[in-house]
């Protein structure tokens, strides 16, 4: 297994050159890159580059269409619906954002649905569109099921991730982005591969019984609602909003973004998304709202704690700190990332991975 260093700009390049072998318009590829590497900056690697090498196998057998453009289908004031007609998602979700921020700085709220798109990685990137636009971004979407429900023993639900990102006056947006489930696929699929056993709380068997033990997943079993009831019903919150709103497909309708995926249903992914920006400027000024936020800050950091606890978090820090340093000294990318970026090189003929090897083990 190895980890390596690399650079944003150099992983970029890789990205971008990757992409453009699939056939994909540089400008599209471009893009792509920019929000998977950012989310690698931010420390998520189960979302960034690590997920380009199964998206890109939808290209070449028409799940997905690297011609294809995102286009406004139906739209009133405040709202659009977005036909992504399986374009590369990355560049639609984006769309579908700085739609969602155009229609809020006319009427204080804007909220896109997209249909016909695949998966878009971190829903968080799109979130912070809106805080850099001085607007609160939500974003979230459906996805076919992993996760189970209260009483249930199948997977039912997608693990519907949701992301938020508030300005915060003089602090980095306050920056939220989670699935819906106690904890994401990939989480287990790796501790299987490792013959680990996984925490309490993540993972039902086939019984519906709660399990440590990941081996039979994701053949079997289901992952479990964050929180119990209250992941389950922001979950259905996601599937009424990006799913059932929208007219995308819905639950077991949904076929996996990944290809090859055994009882599938057949067809292309048609994930529903969803979108929205508020103008922090609409009830009070956006100077006010950023001092309330600073002060929300400064009372929840100087809030007391636990002991051992030296530092308290608020949603996004974590991330912000990350990325300033990996845009400052690289980052480490993880093995499963790494192995992905090896296959995709391998897959499209780029002989030069841009890293660094800092352990082989
Ligand atoms: N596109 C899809 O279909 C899909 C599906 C599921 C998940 N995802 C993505 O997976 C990623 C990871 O999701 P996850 O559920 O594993 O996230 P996670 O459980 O790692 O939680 C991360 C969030 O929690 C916050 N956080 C963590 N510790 C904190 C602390 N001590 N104090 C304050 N805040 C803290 C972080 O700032 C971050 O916003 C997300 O980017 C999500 O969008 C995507």
């Amino acid at each position: 297994m190895t980890s390596v260093r690399v650079f944003a700009n150099d992983l970029e390049a890789f990205v971008i050159e990757a992409m453009k072998r699939y056939g994909i318009r540089e400008e599209d590829a471009q893009l792509s890159a920019q929000i998977l590497v950012t989310t690698d900056t931010w420390g998520v690697h189960t979302h960034g580059t690590r997920q380009l090498r199964p998206l890109l196998k939808n290209f070449p057998i028409g799940r997905l269409d690297a011609e294809a453009n995102p286009e406004v289908v139906r739209e009133g004031a405040a709202w659009a619906l977005i036909d992504g007609h399986h374009g590369v998602p990355f560049v639609t979700a984006h769309r579908a954002m700085q739609i969602a921020i155009q229609k809020a700085k006319a009427c204080g709220i804007g909220y896109t649905g997209v249909i016909h798109t695949s998966h878009f990685g971190a829903a968080g990137y799109y979130a912070t569109m809106a805080a850099n636009e001085g607007m609160v971004g939500i974003a979230s979407c459906n996805a076919d099921p992993q996760m189970t429900v209260p009483g249930g023993k199948g997977k039912v639900l997608g693990t519907n991730p949701i992301a938020y990102a508030i300005p915060a006056g003089n602090n980095k947006p306050v920056f939220l982005d989670i699935a819906t489930s106690a904890a994401a696929a990939n989480k287990i699929i790796r501790a299987k591969l490792l013959g680990q056993s996984i925490p309490e709380g993540w993972l039902v068997n086939a019984d519906g019984e709660p399990t440590t033990d990941p081996s039979g997943f994701p053949e079997t079993g289901a992952l479990m609602p964050m929180a119990a009831h209250k992941g389950y019903g922001f979950a259905l919150l996601v599937e009424v909003l990006a799913g059932v709103m929208t007219g995308a497909a819905m639950t077991k309708e949904q076929p996996s973004w990944v290809t090859g995926v055994v009882g599938n249903p057949p067809g292309p992914a048609n994930q529903g998304q969803m979108f929205i920006a508020i103008d922090t400027g609409a009830m009070l000024s956006a100077e006010l709202f950023g001092e309330r936020m600073d002060w929300l800050v400064d009372y929840v950091h100087g809030s007391p704690k636990a002991k051992g606890t030296e530092r308290i978090y608020l949603p996004g820090e974590i991330e912000w700190g990350k990325r300033e340093q990996a845009l400052a000294h690289g980052m480490v990318l993880p093995p499963d990332v790494v192995e992905s970026l090896q296959g995709l090189a391998q897959d499209v003929g780029i002989e030069t991975l841009p890293f660094e090897i800092i352990a082989d083990i």
